[in-house]
């Protein structure tokens, strides 16, 4: 798969742990040229670390070369334009020497410095009360989920389709708590990848008429994130996984970069508004293979 001549655009990379970084080294991979977008407030942090070499191991690509990002903007996908950026925000000490981070500003800036995009990639989530059960959380805490982690993905269509190339791909990361109950996952978080989830189908529709470009979304296993760690559960989560998914194999931040890769290629040109399952098949259990009622074994389990 080549993507020589391709530029991406990825949003919500803040380490090299996480899937946005998965999805950026599989493109670099296939020559695609590199540009981050990273939350305003870690911003220092994530450039510093790389130009000190902190990610060079994990910036290694398959030919010796380290993968290079061409350009990290500073980006919180909260906020549509400077009149929506708040006063307290504003004088913020982690964003007060920061400007221009709000998405539409983010969009214009990189077609004044590079042009037309071909790919963008929405891989941030944020839920301020995501430890709250849902009957516990906040009104405010809810919109703010849905605000940074689905409006967000309308918002960046809106702002980066004018400057996507025709034939172009857009993808996002969800979690299957959008569509089954997964205790712990809260402060509305659930809410938003089911939008999430529903936005990426009237997207696809509505920007494939307009600018003639692909939106899909790639359902997540658990995996170990900074973002993950946050929540708190993660560990629980990928031992469940690892005892009731069909495929007994460690779910790695790679296998979301290949599929988002291969998503987001010219080779997927008629998939769109699908919500793709990279989770070694966890979504396909309608039981936990490893409850007590199973002591035996489940029926029809293999020897
Ligand atoms: N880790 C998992 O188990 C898992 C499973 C399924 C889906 N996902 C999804 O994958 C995506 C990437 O998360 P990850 O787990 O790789 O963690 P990550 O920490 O690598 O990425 C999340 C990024 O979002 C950024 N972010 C948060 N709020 C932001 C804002 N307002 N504006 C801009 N950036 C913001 C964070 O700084 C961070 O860099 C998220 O959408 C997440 O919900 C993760």
């Amino acid at each position: 798969m080549s993507l020589k001549g391709k530029r991406a655009f990825i949003a919500g990379i803040g380490d090299d742990q996480g899937y946005g970084w998965a999805i950026a080294k599989s493109l670099a991979e296939a020559g695609c040229e590199i540009l981050v977008g990273t939350w305003t407030p870690i911003l220092k942090i994530f450039t510093t670390s790389y130009s000190s070499g902190k990610f060079d191991k994990s910036r290694k690509l398959s030919n010796g070369e380290l993968m290079e990002i061409a350009k990290v903007y500073a980006l919180d996908a909260s906020f549509d334009s400077p009149e929506d950026v708040p006063q307290e925000i504003l004088e913020n000490k982690r964003y007060s020497a920061a400007s221009g981070y709000t998405i539409s500003e983010v969009a214009a800036q990189v077609e004044k410095d590079y042009g037309k995009i071909d790919i963008l990639v929405h891989s941030l989530a944020n839920g301020p009360e995501v430890k709250k059960p849902l009957l516990e959380t906040s009104r405010s805490g809810y919109l703010a989920a849905i605000s940074s982690s689905s409006y967000s993905l309308v918002s960046m269509v809106a702002n980066f389709g004018p400057i996507m190339n025709a034939g172009g791909s857009v993808l996002s990361l969800t979690y299957i708590a959008s569509e089954r109950a997964v205790p712990g996952y809260g402060g509305g978080m659930s809410s938003a990848k089911a939008a999430l989830e529903s936005d990426t189908r009237t997207l696809a529709f509505e920007a494939g008429r307009k600018w003639n470009i692909r939106i899909n979304t790639i359902s997540a296993g658990a995996l170990g994130s900074r973002a993950a760690r946050a929540i708190g559960f993660i560990d629980k989560m990928i031992n469940y996984a690892q005892d009731n998914a069909p495929l007994q194999r460690d779910m790695m931040s790679e296998d979301v970069g290949h599929a988002g890769s291969f998503l987001l290629s010219p080779q997927a040109a008629a998939i769109t508004g699908t919500t793709l399952y990279v989770d070694n098949g966890m979504h396909a259990m309608g039981v936990a293979v490893d409850s007590p009622a199973f002591a035996d074994k489940p029926q029809g389990a293999p020897e």
